[in-house]
């Protein structure tokens, strides 16, 4: 739909023109290469755009962000240069750092290597003007496009197959979205400013999909074109950090947070009954022995619950969150035992079977006071689940 230029080189500015002041937020990491022809490029597309900007949230440690600063006074538009000291949250991290700098109505998220093309950037904003969405997404995969930018066909296979995982995990948000891991994407202010986002390296388009739910989506096709110059960024690290992302992402609302919590009991009920088992085979009375064990699968859940799924909601030392989590997790016994020993008079249930379901009811009455008592909310994630 555009007239991309073969080279990645200037292209002149095409398709529909915004009306709203914008700006091209570029993340880099070490693109020294790639800069100047980017900034030509943008310089073409963004011609006669008066309210236009650039702004580069710089990670690099080959002098990006020296050659921006050198080359900014000489062009026609208004370059900026964010240089972080500690790259926190990699390239989303680094996108978000831009969205929070940025005075602009809406901004542009696009990658510095020439891969999205720079003349997409005002026409991604048209069309969120046109449409009344609050996201526009650059796609790969729309009609009469192939991404042929990918660096072989394993690349292009498991760039497939992770469309394919993330458009499974959240098939409602992701509804009108083909290409959910794209880096090139126009956000609408409004949007942004009201999350609370937890960035974790490359798919901040999914994270900014994920929390705060646009109503309305748009998409634009572009052809993923071969980096300019130098190498990507992502490696076999960035794939397992993806993938943390994904799961802390899909269990981020009230719903997927409670179905972590009864996973993560569910899994306890494993080292507890394991233990129960061992400690009546040793001949231990087996209301001892459910109290034992029960301090067994509280420190695994504590480790799962602490450590994953409540983790950014952490306060206070490690010492003291354990000592009020071994005081939930063992204020249940109060009820369970008596409730353990009455299964096992009045019904036909063995022991094992009957401390399986206290422990079931247990679990639900911890979540209520572990989600509403312990970690609470930060103020942001209150008010918008
Ligand atoms: N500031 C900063 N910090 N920038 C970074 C970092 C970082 O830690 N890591 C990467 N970048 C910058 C790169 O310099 C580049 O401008 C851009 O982010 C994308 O990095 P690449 O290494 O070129 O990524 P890719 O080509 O493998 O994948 C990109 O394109 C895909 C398709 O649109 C990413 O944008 C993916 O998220 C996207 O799926
Ligand atoms: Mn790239």
């Amino acid at each position: 739909m555009s007239a991309t230029t073969e080279s990645g080189l200037p292209a002149t500015a095409i398709g529909p023109r915004p009306h709203s002041p914008l700006t091209v937020l570029v993340p880099t990491y070490n693109e020294a290469e790639n800069v100047r022809p980017l900034l030509s490029a943008l310089e073409a597309a963004l011609d006669g755009l008066p309210a236009a900007r650039v702004l580069f949230v710089d990670d690099s440690s080959d002098g990006t962000d020296e050659l921006i600063r050198e080359l900014a006074p000489t062009l026609g538009i208004e370059v900026g240069v964010l240089h972080r000291a500690e790259p926190a949250g990699g390239l989303g991290g680094a996108v978000v750092a831009g969205l929070a700098a940025a005075e602009t109505p809406w901004c542009v998220v696009m990658d510095a290597d020439l891969q999205h093309p720079p003349e997409l950037a005002p026409a991604l904003v048209a069309e969120g003007e046109r449409t009344g969405a609050q996201l526009v997404v650059g796609s790969r995969y729309r009609a009469g496009h192939r991404a042929e930018g990918f660096t072989g066909p394993v690349r292009s296979l498991v760039s497939r197959l992770c469309t394919r995982l993330v458009r499974l995990a959240f098939p409602r948000t992701l509804a009108g979205i083909t290409d959910p891991m794209s880096g090139l994407f126009a956000i609408r202010r409004d949007l942004w400013e009201r999350a609370e986002l937890r960035p974790e390296g490359y798919k901040i388009l999914l994270e900014l999909a994920v929390r705060t739910r646009p109503t309305v989506v748009a998409e634009l096709p572009y052809r993923f074109r071969p980096r300019h110059s130098g190498e990507s960024k992502a490696g076999y690290a960035e794939g397992v950090r993806f993938l943390r992302h994904l799961i802390r992402l899909r269990l981020s609302g009230p719903r997927g947070r409670m179905l972590g919590f009864l996973l993560i009991g569910a899994s306890g009920t494993v080292p507890n009954l394991l233990a129960t088992w061992l400690l009546i085979r040793l001949g231990v009375h087996y209301l001892l022995a459910a109290i034992v064990a029960n301090q067994a699968a509280m420190l695994w859940n504590f480790l799962l619950i602490d450590l994953a799924l409540f983790h950014h909601r952490r306060t206070g030392r490690p010492a003291w969150r354990l000592a009020r989590f071994a005081l939930l997790a063992n204020a249940d016994l109060v009820g369970r035992i008596p409730l353990l020993s009455l299964l096992v008079h009045d019904t036909r249930l063995g022991p094992i079977w009957a401390s399986g379901v206290t422990l079931l009811a247990a679990c639900a009455v911890r979540f209520v006071i572990a989600d509403r008592v312990l970690y609470l909310p930060a103020k942001a994630e209150a008010s918008s689940s």
